[in-house]
């Protein structure tokens, strides 16, 4: 195993910690992978993350064959999204409380609030229900992300992408965060959503400030992260 393989999957394993420290994510839930070599890098299935080590994660080819332990159940997803999306290397999945309670009700959060835009346009999608870890569970979230960098899972949780593992983390909580703020604002009934003349000049103005984008313009996995001043 290289350095920098390692290195990746030393920085997966506290990515995945950090998903449960910060409260994002409970026990088991959730999984995490990242383009590598000829396939990508995910998480073994149902192993509790602080005991889980740099050599659980699992190598998985772009046919699903793999070496090492059983890899997450929703191995289908990671692969179909990252053979799908060249502009993102990392896959992240969570049972995040507000983000999930949002989609056991199928809702699409709609451009309520600007932030909204970081996901990519006006809405943050929620994909149809399906059972977990089938095809038909990762059509949909594929379909829910066209042209986005995360959507909800409908009664199950979210998906959030990113170029690096910081970036997708970083969507992640902006997720959750824009989830409880839409449920809190439901509380004073549906509120008004921003017109897409006005989204279209929030995401142009993201675009040109490289804002809300995180750490996502930091780097790729492999290579060492240069900060810009
Ligand atoms: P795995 O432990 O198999 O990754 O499953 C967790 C999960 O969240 C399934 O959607």
């Amino acid at each position: 195993m290289t350095e920098a393989e390692r290195d990746l999957r030393t920085r997966m394993v506290e990515t995945c910690r950090k998903m449960n420290s910060t409260g994002l994510n409970q026990g088991t839930a959730g999984n995490l992978s990242a383009r590598h070599g000829d396939g990508f890098l995910i998480t073994p299935s149902s192993m509790p993350y602080d005991i889980m080590q740099p050599e659980d994660i699992v190598d998985m080819a772009w046919d699903g064959t793999y070496a090492g332990r059983r890899p997450s159940s929703e191995w289908r997803f990671h692969r179909d999204i990252l053979k799908a999306r060249p502009d993102v290397d990392v896959v992240l999945h969570c049972h995040s409380t507000y983000a999930t309670s949002v989609a056991c009700h199928h809702r699409t959060i709609p451009a309520f609030h600007y932030m909204v835009g970081v996901m990519g346009g006006t809405t943050l999608r929620c994909a149809a229900y399906a059972t977990f870890g089938t095809q038909a569970l990762s059509d949909a979230a594929i379909e829910a992300l066209q042209d986005r960098k995360a959507c909800l899972l409908g009664q199950h949780g979210q998906i959030s992408l990113g170029k690096t593992l910081d970036a997708a983390l970083w969507m992640a909580v902006e997720v959750e965060t824009l989830a409880r703020m839409y449920q809190q604002a439901c509380v004073l009934g549906e509120p008004p959503v921003l017109s897409d003349e006005e989204m279209a000049r929030v995401i142009a103005q993201m675009q040109r400030m490289s804002y809300g984008l995180g750490p996502e313009e930091e780097g790729s996995n492999d290579v060492a992260r240069p900060r810009k001043a």
